[in-house]
């Protein structure tokens, strides 16, 4: 059987791969608005890394690392997330000695082992904003405004932010204890996974997909009654900055995070048009996880966008694919020596020149001009070349023009910046 590709990966072909590169060139043109610099972090990070910050007791660390062990023995992972790698390059390069403040963004895959469907894939993209260094409630609602923005520039419709709080290390120890509390009783129903985590992470069972565990923690307490004060006002002023920026929101009480490191405001973009994969961006405050990692006590915020989930919600149609300005056709082989200086000239004008490498009939050539999308091609024959001369054909309107060799660069560029 022919090797095909690892079950949960995609290709982004031509034709696809467009509307990938529109959303990155738009994403690239708001972060950078709002003062962000791209960083390019690795692909592969220590193990620890990731069960240290994304937490031990979480679905990814559990179950969904791709991790082997390199020639030394050391325990690597493919980073199944984007905001570890950055929080260790953030200390590694002191980069808080830098600036008070810092905005990175960044664009890559990301590895999970999850069960493949669709809008999930073993190998998904994300374009990710972290900044470090301010604690203001303002930079949450700017930061939810940056995707709120951004999503506009897009144009996809049928988003629903949700936010919510999750505290800080003084509120959520009190919130765990009642909500495991409220859980004893309701062991039975619970599914094995969130049985055996209920202890160490009750969290987590109010993040289960099961219809059991969901339904089990329908009356669960709430985290937002239980919230210290400086958490509460930290929250009501995110809200109210987001009524003055004008990003509407809807508050959900029971949203947690399948990554342990936030604190405080957290978020999740979710789209009414997407099946059970509804999120299309999620994030948070992670004040804790610098020093968590190392680093000085440091507070951070970030979210990341799943590509192919935003993609997906894309109207392929309006995304043209790169298709040659002119095709030259030749018809014997000094044409095709004047053919290859011809392109050569052309693309450094940065006109984009194609041909028929083959010696094929001017019928054949044409054909192809016509299935790559030429705008207009160039026929240059042996009469052609005794006159000095060659014929453009405007493939659009569909007529002819004799034009002089010599002058055909300028001549082209002039036409092609009017068409
Ligand atoms: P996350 O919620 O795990 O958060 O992922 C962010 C987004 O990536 C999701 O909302 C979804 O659109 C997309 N995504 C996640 N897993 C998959 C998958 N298997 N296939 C396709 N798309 C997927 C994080 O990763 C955090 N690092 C976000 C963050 C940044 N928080 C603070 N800063």
């Amino acid at each position: 059987m022919n090797i095909q590709a690892i079950k949960g990966v995609k290709d982004i072909l031509p034709g696809e791969v467009e509307v990938w590169q529109y959303i990155e060139n738009k994403a690239r043109s708001v972060f950078e608005t709002y003062g962000f610099s791209e960083i390019r972090a690795p692909i592969f990070e220590y193990t620890e890394l990731f069960s240290r910050s994304i937490g031990e007791t979480t679905d990814i660390v559990e179950k969904e690392m791709y991790t082997f062990e390199d020639t030394t023995g050391k325990k690597i992972t493919l980073r199944p997330e984007g905001t570890a790698p950055v929080v260790r390059a953030y200390i590694e390069h002191q980069l808080y000695n830098k600036a008070h403040i810092t905005k990175l963004y960044y664009f890559g895959p990301m590895f999970r082992h999850e069960r493949p469907q669709a809008g999930r894939y073993r190998q998904g993209y994300q374009i990710g904003a972290e900044v470090f260094g301010i604690d203001s409630p303002i930079l949450d609602a700017e930061i939810l405004s940056i995707l709120n923005n951004l999503m506009e520039a897009i144009d996809v419709k049928g988003l629903d932010l949700q936010i919510n709080s999750l505290g800080c290390k003084e509120c959520r120890p009190k919130y765990k204890e009642a909500l495991k509390q409220f859980l004893k009783d309701k062991l039975p129903l619970l599914c094995e996974n969130c049985q055996r985590r209920m202890d160490r992470n009750p969290l987590r069972v109010l993040d289960c997909k099961g219809k059991t565990c969901k339904d089990a923690v329908k009356d669960a307490p709430i985290i937002l009654d239980y919230l210290c004060d400086g958490c509460k006002k930290h929250f009501d002023k995110v809200k109210e900055t987001l009524k003055i920026l004008n990003v509407s929101y809807t508050l959900n009480p029971r949203l947690v995070r399948g990554l342990d490191y936030y604190t405080k405001t957290t978020f999740e973009l979710v789209s009414t048009n997407l099946g059970a994969q509804n999120a299309v961006a999620a994030g948070g405050r992670y004040d804790g996880l610098v020093e968590e990692l190392g680093g000085p006590k440091t507070p951070g915020i970030g979210f990341a966008i799943g590509i192919e989930r935003l993609a997906s919600l894309m109207e392929k149609d309006n995304f043209k694919t790169n298709k040659p300005d002119v095709f030259i056709a030749t018809l014997g082989d000094k044409a095709k020596d004047i053919s290859v200086s011809l392109i050569d000239s052309l693309r450094e004008k940065g006109i984009k020149a194609e041909t028929d490498y083959e010696d094929a009939s001017l019928k054949s050539q044409m054909r192809k001009a016509d299935k790559l999308g030429a705008r207009y091609v160039l026929i240059i024959g042996e009469d052609e070349i005794k006159r000095g001369s060659a014929l453009l054909r405007d493939m659009e309107k569909k007529t002819q023009d004799s034009l002089s060799i010599d002058a055909l660069v300028h001549a082209l560029s002039a036409k092609l910046a009017v068409s």
